[in-house]
C-alpha cells in the first residue's frame, strides 16, 4: 500500500500529539496528584455514615444568610430527602457517595457536580427565589437511577 509523504507526516503529527497528551495527563495525575477541581477532600466511602459531618447529613448555619448543606448519595437516594432553606441564603453543598458515581444536580440553578465514592464534591449557590427545587441524579448509577431524587424547599 502506498502512503503519500504528506499523509505520513500528518499521521506522525497525530501520533506525536497523542503521545504528548498522554505523557502530560499521566504526569499531572501521578506526579502532581491532579484531580478534578471540585474533588479536594477525601473520605473513606465505607465509613461515610460514621464520619462527621456526613453521619448527620443536612443543613448547618454558618452565619446569617450563609449555610452549608451535607449530602450523601447512595443507590438510589439522596440523604436528606428534603431540605428547607431560607430564601436568599448562600448554600455550599458538600456531597459524597458511598457506593458508585452519582450526579448531584439541581436544574435551573447551575448546581451540577459529579459525586464519586471517596471524595467530597463542593458547589455553591444562592437561592434567591422561593419555591420547591428538584434535586436529582444525572449520572446513570443503576436500575433505580431514575428514582434518585430529593427536594429542596426555599422559603
Ligand atoms: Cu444516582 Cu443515578
Amino acid at each position: 500500500m502506498h502512503v503519500h509523504r504528506y499523509e505520513k507526516i500528518w499521521l506522525a503529527f497525530g501520533i506525536a500529539m497523542l503521545a504528548i497528551f498522554l505523557v502530560t495527563i499521566t504526569t499531572a495525575a501521578v506526579v502532581e496528584g491532579f484531580v478534578p477541581p471540585s474533588h479536594v477532600e477525601s473520605i473513606d466511602p465505607a465509613k461515610v455514615s460514621s464520619t462527621a459531618p456526613f453521619d448527620h447529613p443536612g443543613l448547618r448555619k454558618i452565619k446569617t444568610g450563609v449555610y452549608e448543606a451535607y449530602y450523601v448519595g447512595r443507590i438510589f437516594a439522596w440523604e436528606p430527602r428534603t431540605l428547607t432553606i431560607p430564601a436568599g441564603a448562600r448554600v455550599t453543598f458538600f456531597v459524597t457517595a458511598t457506593d458508585v458515581v452519582h450526579g448531584f444536580s439541581i436544574p435551573e440553578t447551575g448546581v451540577n457536580t459529579m459525586v464519586s465514592p471517596g471524595w467530597v464534591s463542593t458547589v455553591s449557590h444562592t437561592f434567591a427565589k422561593a419555591g420547591t427545587y428538584l434535586l436529582l441524579c444525572n449520572e446513570y448509577c443503576g436500575g433505580g437511577h431514575q428514582a434518585m431524587a430529593a427536594s429542596i424547599v426555599v422559603r
